[in-house]
């Protein structure tokens, strides 16, 4: 069986609303409540487990659960102030006969069924992947005093999304072995590269893209209205 862990339990502070961004609406229903529907109806997908912050559980129920009555979660749970410390609170209630965990931010709430299939049978074949994209953009390393330290090749710069998607034991080593060397990472793949193990990417897709400040809101209303007419 695989499990999902979805993420939810941040603040949303770059975004300026009022509500934590991931209630906000879009389109037909709030962000959170799009991300769990794909989840919910790919079949590789056996266990939801939804980390949230615990100060918005009423929120939660009467805006997502009550009315959208989702077969696979299993479990709600309180999420931690860092996003690891939410990933390893989902991690402890992962049922032990799940092979493969995927942890996917909630504000992705265009995440399609074909990247979560890339994900769990890449984790199957290579022990930890996670979705991304190649940059489009050149980057530039930088010094702390904003000169340019060196340019990396455009074709080795890919962007990290998730899904990212781990067999069960890789993921706990990874996040024990964090927490006994003091490490904070900004993902899990992070965590199993620290261990010195391989992290393989597979296909994301350029659509799939982090709400986080308020433009991601309009390029993800657009990128829905597209997607429905085709
Ligand atoms: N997240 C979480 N627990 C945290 C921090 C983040 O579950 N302590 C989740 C968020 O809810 C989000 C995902 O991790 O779905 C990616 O984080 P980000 O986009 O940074 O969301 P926020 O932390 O909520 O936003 P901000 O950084 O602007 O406050
Ligand atoms: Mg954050």
């Amino acid at each position: 069986m695989n499990s999902a862990i979805i993420l939810a339990a941040g603040k949303g502070s770059r975004m300026k609303a009022e509500l934590n961004k991931q209630y906000l609406v879009l389109k037909d229903k709030p962000i959170i409540a799009h991300t769990i529907t794909v989840f919910e109806n790919c079949p590789l997908i056996d266990e939801i487990i939804l980390v949230i912050n615990p100060e918005e559980e009423e929120i939660c129920k009467k805006r997502i659960l009550d009315r959208f009555k989702y077969k696979k979660i299993t479990k709600l749970i309180g999420g931690g102030a860092e996003r690891q410390r939410s990933v390893h609170n989902g991690l402890n209630v992962v049922d032990p006969r799940s092979q493969i965990v995927l942890v996917h931010d909630g504000a992705r709430p265009l995440v399609t069924s074909k990247i979560i299939e890339r994900c769990v049978k890449g984790a199957q074949a290579f022990g930890a992947v996670s979705a991304g994209v190649p940059i489009k953009e050149t980057i530039k390393i930088m010094t702390k005093d904003r000169f340019v330290q060196y340019t990396p090749k455009r074709e080795d710069v890919w962007i990290t999304q998730t899904p990212q998607a781990f067999q069960l034991e890789i993921i706990k080593k990874a996040h024990d072995f964090a927490i006994l060397h003091e490490i904070l990472g900004t993902d899990d793949a992070m965590l199993v590269e620290h261990m010195g193990e391989k992290v393989r990417m597979v296909e994301g897709d350029y659509e799939n893209i982090k709400i986080t400040t308020p433009e991601d809101l309009i390029a993800a209303e657009a990128i829905l209205g597209y997607k429905r007419r085709l």
